[in-house]
């Protein structure tokens, strides 16, 4: 058996995602209604030393290298500081990162660096404060801002912006938003959107492409092939010409075009969720309980031969344009990005 997380595609998983909440502060409209969801139950929410355990086990027993905290949104995570601290303190010492939607990351940003955590990815799909509050149904756009700008101050650099563009609402944010990040020294990447919406309303022929939003990117700047190469990386990026970035690094945008250029041949991602389950990918059908297995007493090996199990069936690709395709039960929010 592999000591690491391979599975029968020829895959090893080194990169490991963990949801700490399923809850939300924002509502955006292509992720969960306004009412928000059933959030999980507090008894099935791993507890701060759970997660610090698995992670531990992953990284000590698994090979896993990379670990970064999503949710819901991770910062209403009470105990995330710590959680950070004690995942930085591991050996070999991975490294730490964080998706969030940037609200209370003010005021988290400084000590979040002080705790080992060394970049975040903040999530901001338009520069427009009106049309943040019709977006994400909370009026947070200056906190999203200001949460940006105290990561940079706070050297979790490079600091990257996500952005899903939806047709109809701010399809035509692409050029702002560059010159946004462009002007702060931020990587954005555009996300097409995936059928993972807790409302199950994604069609195929409404998303906004990752060929049109380049076509859009290319009315006002220059795009550049990028020298770097891309690994196992989302997102295909571009070098922005004329511009530099902080560091006098050259200028990047990126775009992750999971959906019309799938990158799962080359996929090196695990994930856990807040409730404990491991999925092999975003859009598993099947998931595997750690939580249960470690409640009743089952040691570090035990625990990491389920995980890797779990990898071992992970599918070849998400199907997504498979007639047959089925959208996995927990939606987004509860997976994490
Ligand atoms: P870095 O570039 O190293 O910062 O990481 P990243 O791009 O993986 O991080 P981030 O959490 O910002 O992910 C950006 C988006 O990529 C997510 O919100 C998802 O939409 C998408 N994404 C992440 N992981 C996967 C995956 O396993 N499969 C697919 N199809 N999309 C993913
Ligand atoms: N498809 C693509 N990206 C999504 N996100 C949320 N829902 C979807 C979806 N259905 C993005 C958020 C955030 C990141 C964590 O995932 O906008 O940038
Ligand atoms: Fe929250 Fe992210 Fe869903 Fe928006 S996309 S509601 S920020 S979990």
């Amino acid at each position: 058996p592999h000591a690491g997380l391979a599975d029968r595609h020829g895959r090893v998983a080194t990169d490991l995602r963990v949801s700490l909440t399923d809850r939300c502060n924002l509502r955006c409209t292509y992720c969960m209604p306004a009412e928000g969801l059933d959030w999980l139950p507090s008894p099935t929410l791993l507890t701060d030393a759970e997660v610090v355990r698995l992670v531990g086990i992953a990284v000590g027993l698994l090979g896993v290298t990379e670990v970064r905290f999503t949710g819901g949104e991770p910062l209403l995570r009470r105990g995330l500081v710590d959680i950070v601290r004690a995942v930085a303190e591991l050996e070999p010492r991975p490294q730490t990162m964080l998706t969030t939607n940037g609200i209370g990351l003010a005021r988290l940003a400084a000590p979040l660096a002080e705790a080992g955590l060394d970049r975040v990815n903040v999530s901001l799909d338009t520069t427009d404060p009106a049309r943040f509050k019709e977006l994400t149904r909370r009026d947070r756009h200056a906190d999203v801002v200001a949460g940006l700008a105290a990561a940079a101050d706070a050297g979790l650099t490079p600091v990257k912006m996500n952005a899903v563009l939806l047709r109809g609402v701010n399809d035509n944010d692409a050029v702002p938003l560059l010159r946004f990040a462009l002007e702060r020294g931020y990587e954005l990447r555009f996300i097409e959107q995936m059928p993972l919406d807790a409302g199950h309303t994604w069609r195929r022929s409404e998303m906004v492409t990752g060929a049109e939003i380049l076509a859009q990117l290319r009315s006002a700047f220059t795009l550049e092939p990028d020298p770097v190469r891309r690994g196992g990386a989302p997102a295909e990026t571009w070098l922005v010409d004329g511009h530099t970035g902080i560091g006098g690094r050259p200028a990047r945008v990126g775009v992750i075009a999971s959906v019309s250029s799938p990158f799962c041949g080359a996929c090196d991602r695990t994930r856990l969720t807040a409730d404990g389950a491991v999925r092999s990918c975003l859009f598993s059908q099947e998931e595997t309980d750690l939580r249960g297995a470690m409640r009743s007493g089952a040691s570090d090996n035990e625990l990491a031969d389920l995980w890797r199990k779990a990898m071992w069936a992970k599918p070849a690709g998400h199907g997504i344009d498979d007639p047959r395709f089925l959208q996995p039960a927990r939606p987004m929010s509860a997976i994490g990005g």
